[in-house]
Order: C-alpha cells, then sequence, then structure tokens
C-alpha cells in the first residue's frame, strides 16, 4: 500500500531516493575518516624534501602519469615485479596522488634506489641510450630548466595549509635546497625517493 503512494508520488520518490543515497554515501565514507590506514603515514613515511617535491611537479607537468602508474596491486605477479604492494598510508603527503592506472611503461612507485642517478640522467634524456627497445619520449629540456626555489617555499606552505607537516626550518631552507638545481636533478631525486621511505618491518 505504502510502497504504492511512493511509486504514484515521483517528488516523494525523489525524496526518498536521495535519502537512501546520502546513507548509503555516509556509510561507506565517513568511516574512512576515522581509519588510521589511510590517513595516517604508513611507518617511516616523510613529507617529501624540497628537491623532492620540485621534481614531483615536473613529473605531473611532464606527463609521466600518463604512461606510469605509482600503484601496485597486492597480486603475486605485481608484488614479484615491483616489490611489495602499495599501502595506502603512504601517498598521504601526495596533493594530488599519482596512482595513475595506465601501465605504458612499468610501475614507479618503488622505483626508487632500483638505478643509479646517471642512470636516470641518461634514460630521460634519450631513453634509447640505456634501453634501445623503449618508447618513452625524451624529455632533454629538463637539464636547461632551473628550479624556482622561492616557488618550491610556497608551494610547501600551501601543503601545510592542507596538513603536511612541514616545519619552519623546512619552507625557510627549501630555496636553498633547491638553489642552482636543474629540473632533472629534481626529478631525478624524485624518482630516487619513490618507495623507499616504508618500514615493511621484515
Ligand atoms: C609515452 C609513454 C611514456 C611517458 C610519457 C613516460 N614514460 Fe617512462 N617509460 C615508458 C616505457 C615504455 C618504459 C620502459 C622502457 C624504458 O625503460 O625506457 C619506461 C620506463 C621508465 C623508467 C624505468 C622504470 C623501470 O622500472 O625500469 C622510469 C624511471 C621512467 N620511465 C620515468 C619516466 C618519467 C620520470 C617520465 C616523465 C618525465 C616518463 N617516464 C614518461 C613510457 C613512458
Amino acid at each position: 500500500m505504502n510502497h504504492e503512494k511512493i511509486e504514484k508520488n515521483v517528488g516523494l520518490m525523489g525524496v526518498l531516493i536521495a535519502l537512501v543515497i546520502s546513507i548509503g554515501g555516509l556509510v561507506q565514507i565517513v568511516p574512512l575518516y576515522f581509519q588510521g590506514a589511510g590517513t595516517h603515514p604508513a611507518p617511516g613515511v616523510k613529507p617529501y624534501p624540497a628537491l623532492n617535491l620540485a621534481g614531483r611537479d615536473v613529473y605531473i607537468r611532464e606527463g609521466c602519469y600518463v604512461c606510469h602508474s605509482q600503484m601496485i596491486r597486492p597480486f603475486r605477479s605485481e608484488t614479484e615485479r615491483y616489490g611489495p604492494y602499495s599501502l595506502a598510508g603512504e601517498s598521504v603527503y601526495d596533493h594530488p596522488f599519482q596512482f595513475g592506472s595506465k601501465r605504458t611503461g612499468p610501475d614507479l612507485a618503488r622505483v626508487g634506489g632500483r638505478y643509479t642517478d646517471d642512470w636516470h640522467r641518461v634514460h630521460l634524456m634519450n631513453p634509447r641510450d640505456v634501453v634501445p627497445q623503449s618508447n618513452m619520449p625524451r624529455f632533454p629540456w629538463l637539464a636547461e630548466a632551473r628550479v624556482d626555489g622561492a616557488l618550491t617555499a610556497k608551494k610547501m606552505e600551501a601543503l601545510r595549509a592542507i596538513g603536511v607537516p612541514y616545519s619552519d626550518a623546512d619552507i625557510a631552507g627549501a630555496a636553498a635546497a633547491v638553489e642552482g638545481k636543474s629540473e632533472l636533478d629534481a626529478l631525478v631525486a624524485y624518482l630516487q625517493g619513490l618507495g623507499t621511505n616504508l618500514k615493511t618491518g621484515s
């Protein structure tokens, strides 16, 4: 009987549908805010140092995420190739996160330390010099462009405003930390840091 009333009254049905969806949404979303694993840094995870942060922005600007994910899924085929699967707590300081899903190239979540800095430099200048069959584009302009220290400090301030725990000293030292560095230096620092902070306890 009641059901018939609802079905014949589109306004009432709309209100009730909105109510049901809101409850369903809240039930799924609200607990995430209170689950430590998703909102607190995993053990060992720290905010990016100034140079790595600048490199991360180069990574985003150049669209590296178009071909590279940074999210190792919990499957054996992934963990054997890339290392321990990614934890939510590893991305708490990533604004925006770089999970991605397109893998023209390999996942980069744990690429830090896998190659030398020199390998990365040569690879970014011309991937085919180290991986002859590579179809990754070249990024030679990164060696010429300088990192803007004042901008890096401002970015750190902005990130602090949304909860990344940079200290006054971190921000004051940002310009000096990136002084004279090229965008290539910054990008290599960022890549070399990826996935290396996590303490797995094993
Ligand atoms: C058009 C797709 C494409 C884009 C864009 C791209 N890559 Fe790649 N990348 C690849 C492919 C394919 C490989 C595998 C072959 C190789 O090593 O060059 C690769 C390999 C890599 C590797 C080696 C990973 C490993 O585990 O062996 C790194 C590091 C890397 N890319 C970084 C970057 C960075 C940083 C950028 C942005 C500046 C970028 N890539 C942009 C396709 C791409």
